[in-house]
């Protein structure tokens, strides 16, 4: 992913349900690339952005060992069920492993019935289900 794939990058980010401004994604995408523990892939068809990944080292935890974690991941629905999101996931898999990393999670919303077949497809199993609670906390 590069910083001029941003337009194309936040037109995706609304088809996931994600409503970005494309100063907001500049400025993340400026502050995370180049780190280590983030990673940012993109297909390409005809030199346009019509998937994105990224994948991350989750934040390491007492209870639990390293393992990568998809973050996001999305294809152009007029481009859906011709491979992408394979190649996209097949990517983050290879960097995942690059870093030491042998397991790799997604947290994906129970809506999400298409991705949730497409997840066991690539040999994803359903580790559990849960509820995210979330709290404001004014400064
Ligand atoms: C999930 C997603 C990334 C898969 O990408 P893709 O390029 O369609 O994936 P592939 O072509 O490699 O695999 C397609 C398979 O994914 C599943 N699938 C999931 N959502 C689908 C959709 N909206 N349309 C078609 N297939 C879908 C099907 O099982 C499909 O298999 P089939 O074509 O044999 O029916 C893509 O559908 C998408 O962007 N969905 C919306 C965003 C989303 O839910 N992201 C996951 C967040 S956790």
């Amino acid at each position: 992913m590069m910083e001029s794939d941003m337009v194309r990058v936040v037109v995706l980010a609304g088809e996931l349900g994600y409503e970005l401004s494309l100063e907001d994604a500049a400025n993340r995408f400026g502050r995370l690339r180049g780190h280590r523990d983030y990673a940012f892939f993109v297909a390409i068809i005809n030199e346009e952005v019509v998937g994105w990944i990224q994948v991350n080292r989750d934040t390491e935890a007492l209870l639990l060992g390293p393992r990568a974690d998809i973050a996001a991941l999305v294809v152009d629905q007029r481009m859906r069920s011709s491979g992408i999101g394979k190649l996209l996931l097949k990517e983050a898999e290879a960097w995942a492993r690059d870093q030491g990393l042998y397991e790799i999670r997604v947290r994906s919303s129970i809506r999400r019935e298409g991705a949730h077949r497409f997840y066991l497809r690539e040999g994803y199993c359903l580790l559990k289900t849960g509820h995210t609670f979330q709290k404001t906390l004014l400064p």
